[in-house]
């Protein structure tokens, strides 16, 4: 019978089986699935695991900090965090188009990930030999089914190390429907912020920005960002809603005014759907003090912007996200 305690304790003994006296690395998204994924194998293995996670500097507020501390807290995982920031800024600088930004925040972030894993192999040795993901059962299904190994480069000058080192995946989560995985997750001990996570795309808020990606403009973001998250949780409409994403139009300005004078700010789109698979969406129907409640607060707190607009398109013919 299927129960979360019977899971954990299936998988944890199948991930000992599987990794034995070997070490294994882990990246951390600061998603659900790669937390839940990484703590069933900190479970098994303990000291044996390294985590890593990347900090892109796209993150929402307070997201990375989840992640160093919460998670770390609940689990005792080993963390290696990679501030990389400044790279994919410098990446990003003086891109607008939303595929070329996704090219360039994929493409560094598989450097950036494969430097690391290279570090940890030179730290700890060949015993590194295998690669903790996430996969749940729809990606099983979708991708055909395999299993299989996953390859890095060492094409970074360091020494002793095999021209491509591949390792071994291990995929606790395979078997498991979101839902499910979230249900494991608690079980383990996760906060609750990590385990009811609403979906958050990998490219973070570089694709919520339309325009330019700078520094700014994303503190700017994060802010707007979490005061439409505090106040959808405060109306306790998290479970309402499949995600709600915050788009800042910095190529956009319009005319305000506000106290003693004109204002020549930015507008903040609010884009809340709800959904079942994200295939298709519907626009959500917040009710209006709560979309007030939001507006205000942004154009108060938040300097630059003037103007708070609500997205009231269906997918299709919308996406969800704007870029
Ligand atoms: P769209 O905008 O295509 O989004 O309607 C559908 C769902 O996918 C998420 N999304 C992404 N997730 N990497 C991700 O991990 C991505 O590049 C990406 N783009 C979109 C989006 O947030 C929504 O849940």
């Amino acid at each position: 019978n299927w129960t979360t305690t019977n899971v954990v304790e299936e998988q944890v003994a199948l991930i000992r089986e599987q990794v034995g006296d070997k070490r294994a690395i882990c990246g951390l998204s600061g998603g659900v699935d790669s937390a839940v994924a990484a703590a069933l194998v900190q479970k098994a293995i303990g000291s044996q695991l390294t985590c890593v996670y990347v900090d892109h500097g796209l993150m929402r507020k307070g997201e990375t900090e989840q992640v160093e501390k919460d998670f770390v807290a609940a689990t005792g995982a080993k963390l290696k965090v990679v501030d990389a920031e400044k790279r994919f800024l410098d990446a990003l600088a003086g891109v607008s188009d939303p595929e070329e930004k996704r090219k360039i925040i994929g493409r560094e972030f598989i450097r950036v990930f494969e430097q690391a894993q290279l570090e940890i192999l030179q730290e700890e040795g060949p015993e590194v030999a295998f690669l903790v993901q996430g996969t749940l059962y729809p990606d099983v299904v979708e991708s055909g089914g395999g299993t299989g190994t996953a390859n890095i480069k060492s094409h970074h000058n360091v020494g002793g190390l095999p021209d491509d080192i591949e390792f071994q995946l291990v995929e606790p989560l395979r078997q498991l429907f979101k839902d499910e995985v979230r249900m494991v997750g608690q079980e383990l001990g996760l906060p609750e912020e990590i385990v009811q996570r609403q979906p958050f795309p990998g490219p973070g808020l570089g694709i919520r920005i339309v325009g330019e990606v700078t520094k700014d403009r994303l503190d700017l973001l994060r802010d707007a960002d979490a005061i439409a998250r505090e106040e959808l949780t405060a109306a306790g409409l998290d479970r309402d809603i499949w995600q709600c994403p915050v788009v800042l139009l910095a190529d956009v300005r319009s005319v305000g005014v506000q106290g003693d004078g004109r204002t020549y700010g930015h507008p903040i789109v609010l884009r809340p759907v709800s959904s079942e698979d994200a295939m298709t969406a519907d626009w959500s129907r917040l009710p209006y003090d709560t979309l007030a409640k939001i507006s205000t607060r942004i154009t108060n707190e938040v300097a630059d912007v003037n103007r708070v607009v609500l997205d009231v398109t269906s997918k299709p013919p919308g996406t969800i996200e704007w870029e």
